[in-house]
């Protein structure tokens, strides 16, 4: 067995692995994945059961507090959270400060970092029971935030939801809800949503949630971590991906539809030119997310009536690519994002809010490794290097240079 307590006070030996390619930064009992097997499990859940059974504040609690909820702690988590829905209206005039042409994760990292200003308390995590007051708060008004982004987006005037509804069918009204009508439910459009969160709900030591554990560990707040972690997402590479790929069908497809030619750029070492979608640091077979999600793309864009032409693009570079030897070889397979993007864009979402519903999905699980972190006393992140700079130089006056 691994004597952790020796390796957390271990000193001397410097291992270099750049982008921690084979280096474990903590322990964690939240998500399970295997990527040769194709398998993701949160808290020894199976994902593809989750999607099918559980809905997203369930799958949250989960995530969050080691169990599934039973009917009445959901119920006192949803009426806690319900409770927090409101947030101050001061907030407005930040929003309003943006140009219309914000980035949208720009625009929520900075609106979540603001949260601080207003709710000074939810920085003390010292006991569970602040702990606890801090993540529903953040539960609360992260959707609004989300809704208020993307309502200012699209020009619409901003809605506070209604707290007869379920978590995720209210989030649907606070973004979708047209000025001077009626919401109206659209189930549909609920359930690909709530599948798409849970779906992005947790994925282990990821980019963005290496960040937030990171930033936690100097002890910085549950929202400042988690503002870091946004901005994290928002790389092409990582969350951004969803935007990227949307943007690469919508081209390929304006040229013409040429599928062929995308796989040939796409191989070609000179061209600084991937597949958006294809390809995961961990899942080297298929991506489990990307089998569900795919399902659920095609059943939403049957149910809504949706035809769109991207969709055949999509479809031919993924025939393309599983019989390419250049994918096969290097197990490039479609990643959840390659699909995500065709569902959002079929519930009305804009290709630059992709990533902002990605964050939306991936907020329970920043907050279940934060929490998980801290209960859990880890030391204050701070990895080594491997100096490769210029020894020691005398200082030559400016004069002299
Ligand atoms: N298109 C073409 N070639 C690719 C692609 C791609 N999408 N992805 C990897 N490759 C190639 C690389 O050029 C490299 O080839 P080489 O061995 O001949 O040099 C080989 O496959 C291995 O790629 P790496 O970049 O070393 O793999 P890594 O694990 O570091 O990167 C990543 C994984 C970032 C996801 C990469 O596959 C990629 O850039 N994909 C496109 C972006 C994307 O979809 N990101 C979303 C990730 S999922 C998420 O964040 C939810």
């Amino acid at each position: 067995a691994i004597d952790i307590k020796a390796l957390r006070s271990a000193t001397g030996l410097i291992t270099l692995d750049p982008g921690f390619k084979n280096t474990g930064s903590c322990e964690s009992a939240i998500t399970f994945l295997d990527g040769e097997k194709g398998i993701l499990r949160y808290r020894g859940y199976a994902i593809e059961e989750l999607a099918e059974k559980a809905d997203f504040l369930e799958v949250a609690y989960l995530l969050i507090f080691g169990e599934l909820p039973n009917a009445q702690q959901l119920e006192k988590f949803h009426s806690d959270i319900k409770a927090e829905s409101h947030v101050d209206e001061e907030m407005k005039k930040i929003l309003d400060g943006f140009p219309k042409s914000a980035h949208p994760m720009g625009v929520l990292s900075s609106l979540t970092s603001a949260l601080i200003a207003f709710n000074p308390s939810s920085v003390n995590v010292s006991s569970e029971q602040a702990m606890y007051h801090a993540i529903v708060r953040l539960l609360a008004k992260f959707p609004v935030l989300v809704a208020w982004t993307l309502r200012k987006k699209m020009g619409l005037p901003l809605d506070y939801g209604d707290d007869s509804l379920g978590y995720v069918e209210n989030i649907h009204k606070m973004m979708f809800k047209k000025p001077n009508r009626e919401y109206t439910k659209n189930p549909v459009a609920i359930e690909a949503l709530d599948k798409l969160l849970i779906l992005h709900a947790d994925h282990e030591q990821n980019c963005s949630t290496s960040t937030v554990r990171m930033v936690g560990s100097s002890h910085a707040g549950l929202f400042a971590s988690i503002s870091a972690g946004i901005s994290a997402l928002w790389g092409p590479l990582h969350g951004g991906a969803n935007m990227a790929v949307l943007d690469m069908l919508e081209a390929i497809s304006a040229d013409g539809g040429d599928t062929k030619k995308y796989m040939a750029k796409a191989k070609d070492k000179d061209d600084p030119f991937r597949l958006m979608g294809f390809g995961h640091r961990v899942y080297k077979n298929f991506d489990p997310r990307a089998k569900i999600i795919k399902k659920a793309a095609d059943e939403v864009l049957s149910s809504l009536g949706v035809e769109d032409p991207i969709l055949e693009v999509a479809r031919g570079l993924e025939r393309e690519a599983l019989e390419d030897p250049y994918f096969v070889e290097r197990k490039l397979y479609p990643n959840v994002d390659f699909y995500s993007g065709i569902i959002y864009r079929a519930l009305g979402i804009p290709v630059d809010m992709f990533t902002v519903m990605f964050a939306l999905g991936r907020l329970p699980g920043w907050i279940a490794q934060y929490r998980e972190m801290r209960l859990n006393g880890e030391p204050i992140g701070r990895p080594r290097q491997v100096y490769v700079g210029a020894n020691h130089r005398p200082f030559k006056a400016l004069s002299a240079r």
